[in-house]
Formats: structure tokens, C-alpha cells, sequence
């Protein structure tokens, strides 16, 4: 077979192989393992293709493809609605964008029971246009972690509130409070680390326990609602960060925009422009 030199990560030239996709997605994991301590990591949802390729040309370092579709996007009340189908969907638009970011997508809920079944899910994704995948959960994912690193496919972790659980807690509480809820997440973020993930996001962790664990693990740690510079890198919802889902707003979310307001400026203006009035 013929290989068509192509400019790589880095602009190093590299080779347009079957194996491509997978070596190029694990090269940018790595570099964002590497960025412990070096320099913060950002982390943006996407859901479609401008909007990646808006982030991307934004220089963003991922594009997440959250499961956070099914509220945002899909209009379900929480994540335990989100299929893979769904995930599939949206993560061949954000693909098509053919973002320099990695592309993580969330593994949606009952997708990775057994690790058999992360991986084949994991596959799936990485099919559609996935780099990565990310799932919820410490000590009881190891294994499924290992499935699916084993066969080449990087995994991002997510520690502190799994919204995968919120039915079964209750709602969306706070996490690492006490000495040990702070000893159980760090336990669950070692068990990952030494499964293999490249990177772990913490959820609504308390500021100064997310700070203590970052501090002390060896991958960087990606925080939402976990106050500022508490952890190696943030990622947001970008409806959150843009202001375009007005209707429910978490209390952490910094909207540096208001497009629910320029939308329907728009519309009010584009009805009166038809109507005459
Ligand atoms: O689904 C999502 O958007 C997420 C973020 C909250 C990290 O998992």
C-alpha cells in the first residue's frame, strides 16, 4: 500500500497509515499528560460541527463531547437518558470538523457495564470519529479502563459527582468534603491512574480538596465546579460559557456571553422585518 506523507502533529511529517487516526490521537493524549505542571488545559463541550471547528480555531486542547447532549442539545432531564446512538451522532459532526483538539466522547450510561462492552462501545466511538473516550467512575471502571487502554484507545477518568448517578443521589450534590470522601476520590484516581487514564476531570469536588489531589497525582486533572486554578486544567459546558441554554444554569457556570439574548434579539427582529410591524 501506498503511504501519503501528510503534516503531522507538530508539523512533522507523518504517513497516512489505517493505524493513522489511533497512533495521532494517542500522541495528543500523551502531550496533554505531559502538560502536568507545565501549562493549564482547556476543555470545551461540542456537540456539531461549527461549533468544533469554531473551538478548534479557538486553540482549545479538547473538544468533550459530553454526554451533558442530552440536557443541553437533547432536551432530557439528565444524562441517564443519553444512548450511544445519540453519542455516535454527535461525535461524527464534531469529527467532521477534523479538529487539531483531541476528541473525547463520553461513554453515555449502560454503554460500558462490563469491560467487554466499554470496549466495544469505546470502538464504536472511535469509528464515528472519537480520539478518546471518557467514563465515570473510580475503583469499580479499573478494569474496563484496561480494556479499553489496552487496545490503544486513550481514556480520560471523572471523579467527584458522576451525573450518570444523580437519580440514584438525588441530585447534584458537592464532593470531597470530608477526609473520607477526599481519601475515597483519591483512592478511585490512583486505581485509574494505574489503569491507564491520561487525564481524570473532577466534578464539583470542594476548591481545596480538588487542590490537595491535584497536587499530588501524576495526570492532570480537568475541573467543573471545583473552583479556580484548584486544579491542572477546566473544562465547561460551552452553553454554560456562551449563555445559549438560559433555563438552567449551574450555580458555577461563568457565562462570558448571553446568545439566549442575542438570539432573540434576532428573531424579534427577523419576525418584525417579515410582518412590517
Ligand atoms: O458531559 C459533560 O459535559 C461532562 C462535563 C461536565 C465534564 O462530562
Amino acid at each position: 500500500m501506498r503511504l501519503r506523507p501528510k503534516r503531522g502533529l507538530f508539523g512533522f511529517r507523518t504517513l497516512a497509515h489505517p493505524l493513522q487516526t489511533a497512533v495521532t490521537a494517542l500522541q495528543k493524549a500523551n502531550s496533554l499528560r505531559a502538560r502536568k505542571g507545565v501549562r493549564p488545559i482547556t476543555a470545551l463541550t461540542a456537540y456539531d460541527f461549527p461549533t468544533a471547528r469554531l473551538l478548534d480555531e479557538c486553540g482549545v486542547d479538547v473538544l468533550l463531547v459530553g454526554d451533558s447532549l442530552g440536557m443541553v442539545v437533547l432536551g432530557f432531564p439528565d444524562t441517564t437518558h443519553v444512548t450511544l446512538e445519540h453519542m455516535l451522532h454527535h461525535v461524527a459532526a464534531v469529527a467532521r470538523a477534523k479538529p487539531r483538539a483531541l476528541v473525547v466522547c463520553d461513554l453515555p450510561i449502560h454503554s460500558y457495564d462490563t469491560p467487554v462492552q466499554a470496549l466495544a462501545t469505546a470502538e464504536k466511538l472511535v469509528a464515528a470519529g472519537a480520539e478518546a473516550v471518557k467514563l465515570e467512575g473510580g475503583i469499580r471502571q479499573t478494569e474496563k479502563v484496561r480494556a479499553v487502554t489496552g487496545a490503544g484507545i486513550p481514556v480520560m477518568g471523572h471523579l467527584g459527582m458522576l451525573p450518570q448517578r444523580v437519580l440514584e443521589e438525588g441530585g447534584y450534590h458537592k464532593k470531597g468534603k470530608t477526609p473520607e470522601q477526599a481519601e475515597a476520590i483519591r483512592a478511585g484516581a490512583q486505581a485509574l491512574i494505574e489503569a491507564g487514564v491520561f487525564a481524570i476531570v473532577f466534578e464539583s469536588i470542594i476548591p481545596a480538596t480538588a487542590r490537595l489531589l491535584s497536587e499530588s497525582l501524576v495526570v492532570p486533572t480537568i475541573g467543573i465546579g471545583c473552583g479556580d486554578h484548584t486544579c491542572d486544567g477546566e473544562v465547561a459546558v460551552i452553553t454554560d460559557l456562551l449563555g445559549s441554554y438560559p433555563w438552567f444554569v449551574p450555580p458555577f457556570a461563568r457565562p462570558a456571553a448571553d446568545l439566549a439574548a442575542t438570539t432573540r434579539e434576532a428573531v424579534q427582529r427577523y419576525i418584525s422585518r417579515v410582518t412590517n410591524s
